[in-house]
């Protein structure tokens, strides 16, 4: 592996744009080459952001000899398939949330991958960014007990637009996975990345049949709670906590990509954790796959792959309750 680590950009849309901003602020990371589904595009894009080669397929950028390592960024219902594509081509894999449509998708990525003996982790940023960080290590440091109860919603107000990827089922639209999957892997990272032992939700599936709005409450071993929420109509307030038995913790909205954390005890003055990030935010997991690729590791121990099948397990028994299958299931 070269002394920068050479990224590809698989597909040109918004997040692509975001997240190639955060990686500019990463010394030695470089964009290397950015594949799309037109030449236009994939040149543009790299007039813009500065990528060495432009490819005028996703084939191509996986197949492309000067590249270590692939974001993908396509709507939901291509991770697996393109993540397969680059995987079968010798690359390692950040690919975006959800990690896939449902867990029979996820499952034969993370085989591939391991057949391979590639890199492949689930691109969930929040875990990287250095208030959750601190989170977790009040929480490692006993400061607030035992966490007992996480809260944690992600709401917006979208246009209803039926042919959108937020609402069209053949995108696997839906809030539950397109923002439900925050405050889902932010409660399994707190209580330790493991199955929920029960769950029950409600959802309101609108005109294109996905869910519009959910809230959720799962158990955890011994009767931890997560109670959350998700929605692509109604916006939330965007916090998250985790309430335990000495003192809470509060990720200041918007909780996903906070600057700011505070740690609540008693009576006495919160503490408070403030930084800005170095880039917009995105930079922090892509530091991560850098870290785990110089050091020979094949997943992230921030975000495993056992766990992001867990989280799609979960998803997949959350809408089996609400009646949502998805034309492509
Ligand atoms: N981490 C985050 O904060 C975050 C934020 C937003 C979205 N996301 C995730 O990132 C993924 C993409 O979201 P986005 O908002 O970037 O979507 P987007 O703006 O629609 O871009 C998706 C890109 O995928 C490619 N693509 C391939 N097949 C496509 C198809 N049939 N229809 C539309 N685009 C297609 C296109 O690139 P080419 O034309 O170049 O091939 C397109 O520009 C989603 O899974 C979403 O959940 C993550």
């Amino acid at each position: 592996m070269s002394a920068a680590i050479r990224w590809g950009i698989l597909g040109t849309g918004a997040i692509a744009k975001k997240f190639v901003t955060g990686l500019k602020s990463i010394p030695d990371a470089k964009v290397a080459a950015v594949g799309s589904r037109k030449q236009e595009t994939a040149d543009a894009f790299a007039k813009e952001f500065g990528a060495a080669k432009a490819h005028a397929s996703y084939k191509a950028l996986a197949s492309d000899p000067e590249v270590d390592v692939i974001y993908v960024s396509t709507p939901h219902q291509l991770h697996c398939e393109n993540t397969l594509l680059c995987l079968d081509h010798g690359k390692a894999v950040l690919c975006e949330k959800p990690f896939a449509i449902n867990t029979r998708e996820a499952k034969k990525m993370v085989t591939r991958a391991q057949e391979k003996k590639a890199f492949l982790m689930e691109a969930m940023w929040t875990r990287f960014i250095p208030a959750m960080l601190q989170a977790q290590k009040w929480i490692k440091e006993g400061r607030i007990g035992e966490p007992r109860m996480v809260m944690a919603d992600f709401g917006f107000r979208g246009d209803l637009d039926a042919d959108s990827r937020l609402f069209n089922p053949e995108f696997g639209g839906g809030s539950l996975l397109d923002v439900g999957i925050y405050p889902l892997s932010f409660a399994s990272m707190i209580f330790g990345g493991k199955k929920p032992v029960a769950m029950t939700g409600a959802a309101h599936l609108g005109s294109t049949g996905v869910d519009e709005q959910a809230a959720y409450v799962l158990t955890y071993e011994a009767g931890r709670l997560a109670v959350l929420a998700s929605a692509v109509r109604t916006e939330t307030p965007y916090d998250a906590y985790v309430l335990g038995t000495e003192g809470r913790i509060q990720l200041h909205s918007p909780f996903w990509c906070t600057t700011k954390a505070s740690l609540k005890i008693g009576e006495n003055d919160p503490v408070i954790f403030e930084q800005p990030h170095q880039g917009n935010g995105y930079e922090y997991q892509a530091m991560e796959v850098m870290r785990c690729l110089r050091a020979g590791q094949t997943e992230s121990p921030g975000m495993p792959l056992d766990e992001s099948i867990v989280l799609m397990e979960t998803m997949d028994q959350l809408r089996a309750q609400w009646g949502l299958k998805y034309p492509m299931e």
